[in-house]
């Protein structure tokens, strides 16, 4: 079976109601939603970056997998199949899909300030004074800006096994997210479905790009894959 890569980032959620990092305002409730996805903002202000995850995990439980997602899980019958996802919703595997990486982190799961291995499974809000095991305060289990990316090495190692490369919804501005494309060997078919996408085709026609939504596009391009 051949390999197929499946790299995803806000884009693929949208459709399902979940507002993407750039395309909006950029804001929550006055703050830039990038200082609030940092270790420093965190240590300031743990109430503030806490209600904000809160607020993405209680949105998350009312929102359901959309057709992109689903159409993904049908390739599984055809390909060895990988989702690397910058995504911390659940919605692929709500779809379906059997082998998702999280590269930046789970919104449903928590886990120790002291600890990046103690992880627990956490669908209620998250407040300062909720203690893991050990006795430490729990945070979101997010990779935020600033810190390193404990999957990378591992998508590296899936990315470099690609005979295909789907990139779904991303801005591909996030490193090291975005410099995973680069593991693939050079004529590895890669096609990019993004409504605005960040890189054009080029004439090099092992990249295919459809500026699409992934809803739109995504299901036509499995189908095609699958005939
Ligand atoms: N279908 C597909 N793509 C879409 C859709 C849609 N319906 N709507 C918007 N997009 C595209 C946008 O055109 C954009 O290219 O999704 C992309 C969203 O980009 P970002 O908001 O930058 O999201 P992402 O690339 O996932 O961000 C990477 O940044 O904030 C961090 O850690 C966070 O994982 C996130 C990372």
């Amino acid at each position: 079976m051949k390999n197929i890569v499946v790299l995803t980032g806000a884009g693929i959620s949208a459709e399902s109601g979940l507002k993407t990092f750039r395309d909006a305002d950029g804001l929550w409730e006055g703050h830039d939603v990038m200082e609030v996805a940092t270790p420093q903002a965190f240590d300031s202000n743990p109430e503030l970056v806490l209600e904000f995850y809160n607020q993405r995990r209680r949105q998350l439980l009312t929102v359901e997998p959309n057709e992109a997602h689903k159409a993904l899980v049908k390739l599984e019958v055809h390909y060895q199949v990988h989702i690397v996802t910058q995504n911390v919703d659940d919605l692929h595997e709500r779809a379906g899909s059997s082998k998702v990486l999280h590269l930046h982190g789970e919104l449903l799961k928590a886990r120790s300030v002291r600890n990046e291995l103690d992880i627990v499974t956490r669908k209620e809000d998250i407040l300062v004074g909720d203690l893991c095991k050990n006795g430490y305060q729990l945070r979101p289990h997010i990779v935020w800006f600033g810190e390193s990316v404990p999957m990378l090495d591992f998508a590296i190692e899936i990315t470099q096994k690609a005979d295909i490369l789907i990139i779904i919804g991303t801005s591909l501005q996030v490193y090291p997210a975005a410099s995973l494309i680069h593991f693939i060997s050079e004529d590895t078919p890669i096609y990019f479905i993004d409504p605005k996408p960040s890189i054009q085709e080029n004439g090099k026609e092992h990249l295919k790009v459809i500026p699409k939504t992934a809803v739109e596009g995504v299901p036509t391009l499995v189908d095609s894959l699958i005939d």
